[in-house]
């Protein structure tokens, strides 16, 4: 398995013995993901590019960084970058990889990433394309089933909520859970539905799949319940994002009939879709799942520049 110099853009390009590979490799790293300690990117650059607002998916590769020892370089918004003066992407690309050994990035254009990388002498993390594709969040999401679930991935139930559409951590995390022949059920309005392209992936690749637009189809069943964002920034018409809305919203009173050790995740920001009842539940766990972040990124940096754990 070679990860070094390898880029990160799409959870299609791994394989399932890669991805345990990484998360094996995240478990050995959490200890120092609180407490630091590690020199692995001692004297090591890596510069995070965003063009797009985050919060968790910026401060954890930061953190990830800085817990193995390197620093870090970059921006956190379009209007602090040279894009306002009219520079491509491509010429950004060209001059941060002569300041830095990795480039992490997120952009509001699908396919950003992919160009990156294609111009990139150092390796480029997906940090999330538009609605594409945001890979380190799926390697999270599934660590946080692997340690959160009392199954193997495979064999659980996953109900995904919401914007299945314009969601790029759902689209990402879809593919890599056909690696594990887990059943999904998506839930979202008509109008959000999962594309196309992806449904028939996971049909060819043998997928046990169900899609509705009633949560209450899933609720007793699921072992995971993974709420989304309706990606408001998304629609091309305000008003067709007023028409779905607050489509679903779970309160503490909603999960009365579920499983005991059912999940909840969330790849955060949330709006209104998880009451704050639900988060002192025995169900919660998206803020763990946020914590997460940092070891799974910790082990991503350090293999593609090439430092063994
Ligand atoms: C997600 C994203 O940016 O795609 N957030 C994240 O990275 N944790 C989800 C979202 O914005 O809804």
């Amino acid at each position: 398995m070679i990860f070094e110099r390898r880029h990160i853009i799409s959870t299609k390009d791994f394989s399932r013995e890669e991805i345990d590979f990484i998360l094996d490799r995240a478990g050995r790293l959490e200890p120092y993901a609180r407490r630091g300690g590690l020199d692995l990117l001692k004297g090591h650059i890596v510069a995070s590019l965003f063009f797009e607002p985050s919060t968790r998916t910026k401060l954890s590769f930061d953190t990830a960084v800085k817990r193995l020892g390197g620093t870090t370089i970059g921006f956190d918004s379009l209007e602090s970058s040279s894009v306002v003066k009219g520079e491509t992407l491509s010429d950004t690309i060209k001059i941060i990889e002569s300041y830095a050994d990795a480039i992490i990035i997120r952009h509001p254009r699908e396919g950003a990433a992919r160009m990156a990388s294609e111009i990139s002498g150092v390796p480029v993390i997906n940090a999330g394309d538009g609605a594409g594709h945001h890979p380190t969040q799926t390697l999270l999401d599934l660590y946080t089933m692997r340690k959160e679930c009392k199954k193997p991935i495979g064999d659980l139930n996953i109900a995904i909520v919401g914007d299945l559409r314009y969601g790029r951590t759902v689209h990402s995390l879809a593919y890599a859970l056909s690696l594990y022949k887990a059943s999904l059920s998506f839930v979202s309005p008509d109008q959000l539905r999962m594309p196309e392209s992806i449904i028939n992936y996971l049909k060819k690749h043998g997928v046990e799949l169900l899609e509705t637009p009633s949560i209450d189809d899933v609720l007793k069943d699921a072992d995971v319940l993974y709420m989304t964002r309706i990606q408001k920034e998304r629609f091309p018409d305000p008003s067709e994002y007023l028409k779905v809305a607050g489509s679903y919203r779970i309160t503490a009173e909603t999960l009365e009939n579920v499983k005991n050790d059912m999940i909840i995740m969330h790849p955060l920001p949330r709006v209104n879709e998880i009451d704050p009842s639900v988060d002192s539940t025995i169900h919660a766990r998206y803020f763990q799942q946020a914590f997460y972040g940092v070891p799974i990124r910790m082990a991503v940096l350090s293999l593609v520049m090439g430092k063994e754990a």
